[in-house]
């Protein structure tokens, strides 16, 4: 039997369900299907890859069951709010993969026999393979760093990073040069370290420069580095398989940046060049100074306005993952809906630490599709909103983005409940949301603040409503 035109057979076919897998995770209806076509064609490529190898196979079991062991583990243990940084963990081992696999590749001399042309096209994707794994590596890291608090989410601008960036692109081209130079005459691993170590570098500056309103955009752009990375890891194996996976992530995670960029009103091109976010690096006092009282209300005269109100419009954020309140929501939805009140929600595209990290919470707990809005689809609906309740956001919507040009979120779009009759924002305390900047919709004449755990709150909103 051809093993080898099996496995290649194979691979595509699971090069088709991860194409399948990518189409069905683009609506929470197909999402489960798309995730089921992802496990099989994981599973036909393992098996694959594992029939066509003939080398040590006791090395590749122990990997595998290493792997598998941890990977379970993690993806038990994980909680919900815990994602976005298992998500940037994650990239940083494509990451280093990529960097191991490229000096592996290079050392490994008698594994390849390249003369000429083919020898400086190899050494080039050793090159690439090495530089995009590093950056990735260390930018996920950094990523994962910021997104689990373990360190701030302030930018950090040193002077002339744009100049310094630059220097680091040239410097790099030059030892690329130089490296396959030396390569060619049987040498080449000093500039190959050396861009390693720049490349390591520009992954901590390039994350570190970015504003905490900004992650999202980095962490999808992660996304995307890390497909290429898996991509360039496969021109060095010659394996077709990585080749087409690392660019389907590639892709999408570059599509992704392009939503999010668009989400945030921020400039694609300004992104891939790493130069972005800081917005002026302060964050603002939002309004500055007086901001005026806020006014508090109980859970009994929510449940009261609520139960009167035509139309009620739920905006969850980052607040409503850490309570876990998704499935009390719910429950608060059916009764209102129960007493005819048009019950809607409306979705900013980064509320929460991920992308689409409400609309899995809310399916989670299974909230009609039906009734769950895209910002772009209700934001103009708002002066016809009789009660706008905000559950555990702040940054999305926060009017200082609109209103002042100094603020680290300026220019991003955010949902304009403060043009409904009423708004109700649920919240533990005053504290300012994720890009540290203070919100003066908590201020407005129509704001009622209830404070408390958002599903303690709603709890209690519930059990009035009955
Ligand atoms: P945030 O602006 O972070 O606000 C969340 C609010 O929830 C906080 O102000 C907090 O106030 C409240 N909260 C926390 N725990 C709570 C609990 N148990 N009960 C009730 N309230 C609770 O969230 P957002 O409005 O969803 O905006 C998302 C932010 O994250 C944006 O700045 C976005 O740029 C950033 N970000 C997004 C992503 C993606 S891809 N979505 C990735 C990285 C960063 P208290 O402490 O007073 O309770």
């Amino acid at each position: 039997m051809d093993w080898e035109q099996i496995s290649k057979a194979a691979y595509l076919g699971s090069i088709v369900l991860f194409i399948l897998a990518l189409g069905g995770l683009s609506h929470p209806e197909t999402a489960r299907r798309g995730n089921l076509y992802g496990i099989l064609g994981m599973t036909v490529a393992l098996i694959a890859t594992l029939a066509f190898i003939t080398g040590n196979y006791a090395v590749l079991l122990v990997g595998l069951v290493a792997g598998g062991t941890l990977g379970l583990v993690l993806a038990r243990r994980v909680q919900m709010t815990q994602m976005p940084e298992l998500v940037a963990i994650l990239h940083s081992l494509v990451g280093l993969a990529a960097v191991l696999v490229g000096f592996a590749t290079f050392l490994d001399v008698e594994g390849h026999q390249y003369e000429g042309a083919e020898k400086t096209i190899h050494d080039v994707e050793i090159y690439l393979g090495i530089l995009i794994g590093a950056v990735t590596f260390s930018g996920s890291v950094i990523a994962f760093l910021k997104l689990s608090a373990r360190i701030g989410g302030k930018p950090l601008t040193l002077p002339a990073r744009h100049w310094l960036n630059l220097g680091l692109l040239i410097v790099t081209i030059v030892l690329g040069v130089i490296f396959v130079r030396q390569s060619a005459a049987g040498d080449g691993l000093n500039p190959l370290l050396i861009m390693a170590v720049i490349a390591l570098l520009f992954g901590i500056h390039m994350v570190m420069a970015i504003g905490g309103a900004d992650m999202p955009v980095v962490v999808s752009m992660l996304n995307s580095y890390s497909g290429w990375a898996a991509a360039a890891t496969g021109f060095m194996l010659k394996n077709d398989l990585l080749i087409v996976v690392g660019a389907l992530v590639g892709s999408s995670g570059a599509i992704l940046s392009y939503i999010m960029c668009r989400a945030m009103n921020r400039k694609f091109l300004a992104v891939i060049a790493g130069g972005f976010g800081s917005g002026g690096g302060e964050a603002s006092k939002g309004g500055g100074g007086e901001q005026g009282e806020a006014v508090s209300i109980s859970a009994e005269e929510t449940a009261e306005l609520m139960g009167e109100a035509k139309e009620v419009m739920i905006i969850p954020g980052y607040g409503m993952a850490v309570a876990q309140a998704q499935h009390t929501v719910n429950e608060m939805t059916k009764a209102l809906r129960g007493k005819g009140v048009n019950v809607r929600f409306g979705i900013h595209p980064v509320a929460g630490r991920m992308p689409g990290h409400m609309n899995v919470l809310l399916a989670e707990a299974k909230v009609p599709y039906d009734i769950v809005f895209e910002m772009d689809e209700i934001n103009e609906d708002f002066p016809d909103i009789d009660v706008s309740v905000v559950i555990g956001a702040n940054d999305i919507v926060n009017p200082s983005a609109l209103d002042e040009p100094d603020s680290p979120i300026a220019g991003m779009p955010v949902l304009e409940c403060w043009k409904g009759r009423t708004t109700i924002v649920l919240k533990r305390s005053m504290a300012t949301g994720y890009a540290g900047v203070e919100n003066p919709l908590f201020f407005k004449e129509n704001t009622r603040m209830l404070f408390g755990d958002a599903r303690e709150s709603l709890e209690g909103v519930l059990k009035a409503l009955d």
